[in-house]
């Protein structure tokens, strides 16, 4: 076997969480062309659908499960069982809806309990309904492989930036308590630690994030999918607990980047 073929995920099937945008779009896509079948979950229809045409015209098989809220357990429970019913059976789930929106700009005397659920749930609730749900299937299997995605801000404090610095705080021990409990049942946990990767929409926004950077320039979306190719394919089969950063040194530099912490005090 050449070294190229343990990157070889021909036969697998993998669920991506937040597959129609983004990171989840491009994890999506390379898992794809490395020959993985694909279930794209999200909420909207429309970009799950679209993600769903460029997989079939790779000639890989793919269920699109839109109008999935990963927050709520009867959803995500459902998924579950459409993708193996669909797709004959799971071996990888990638654990990356979530974002930061939720409070924003609010200092803590101003977040509702609706700010702290809706953070906390759309961003580590939903990685242990989805871990929940899949791994008496992947144990049944004889093993899978788990890929949660965490943040630069589950290693360092932001101000007044609670809920999203907190959860991934917990992706990376959600990543720790999954692979510590099923190592014997052959599943591997890996977590996936985005620097900055702005949408390429803005180019001035793009450049003055980059600036931030030690490397002097952000994250492209597509430079996430070798990586994650890498995680869910053989090739890293003795890795599991393990947090892998991509983030052109932001964290080695041990600076929060100027710019990016919230301004508002409280
Ligand atoms: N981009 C970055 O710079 C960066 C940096 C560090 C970490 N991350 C992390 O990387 C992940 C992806 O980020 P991104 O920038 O690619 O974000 P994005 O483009 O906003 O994509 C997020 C995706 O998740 C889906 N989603 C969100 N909440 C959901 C829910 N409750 N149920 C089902 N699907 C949901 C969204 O689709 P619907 O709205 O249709 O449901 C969307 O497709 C997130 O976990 C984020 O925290 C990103």
């Amino acid at each position: 076997m050449g070294i190229l073929d343990r990157f070889d995920m021909h036969g697998q099937v993998a669920i991506i969480t937040g597959a129609g945008t983004g990171l989840g779009k491009e994890m999506a896509l390379s898992l794809a062309d490395a020959g993985c079948d694909i279930v794209g979950v999200g909420r909207r229809r429309e970009p799950i659908e679209e993600v769903g045409g460029l997989i079939r015209a790779k000639g890989r098989r793919y269920l699109g499960c839109h109008g999935t809220d990963v927050t709520n357990s009867a959803q995500v429970n459902a998924m579950v069982a459409a993708a193996v019913k669909e797709m004959g059976h799971v071996d990888v789930l990638i654990n990356n809806a979530g974002g930061g929106p939720a409070g924003r700009g609010k200092t803590l005397p101003e977040l509702t309990d609706e700010d702290w659920r809706e953070g906390m749930d759309s961003n580590i609730t939903s990685a242990f309904f989805c871990s929940r749900a899949i791994v008496p299937h992947m144990l049944e299997r004889g093993g899978g492989r788990i890929i949660n995605v965490t943040s630069g801000w589950g290693f360092r404090g932001g101000r007044n930036n609670f809920m999203y610095s907190i959860a991934k705080g917990g992706v990376v021990q959600l990543t720790k308590a999954l692979a510590i409990t099923y190592a014997q049942g052959n599943i591997r946990t890996a977590c996936i630690a985005p620097g900055t990767f702005p949408p390429a929409d803005n180019m001035e926004r793009v450049a003055a994030r980059g600036a931030t950077q030690p490397s002097g320039r952000v994250g492209f979306p597509p430079e996430m999918g070798p990586l994650a190719v890498f995680l869910a394919s053989p090739a890293a089969d003795y890795l599991s607990g393990e947090t892998v950063l991509i983030d052109g040194g932001a964290i080695a530099s041990g600076l929060t980047p100027a710019g990016v912490v919230p301004r508002a005090e409280g």
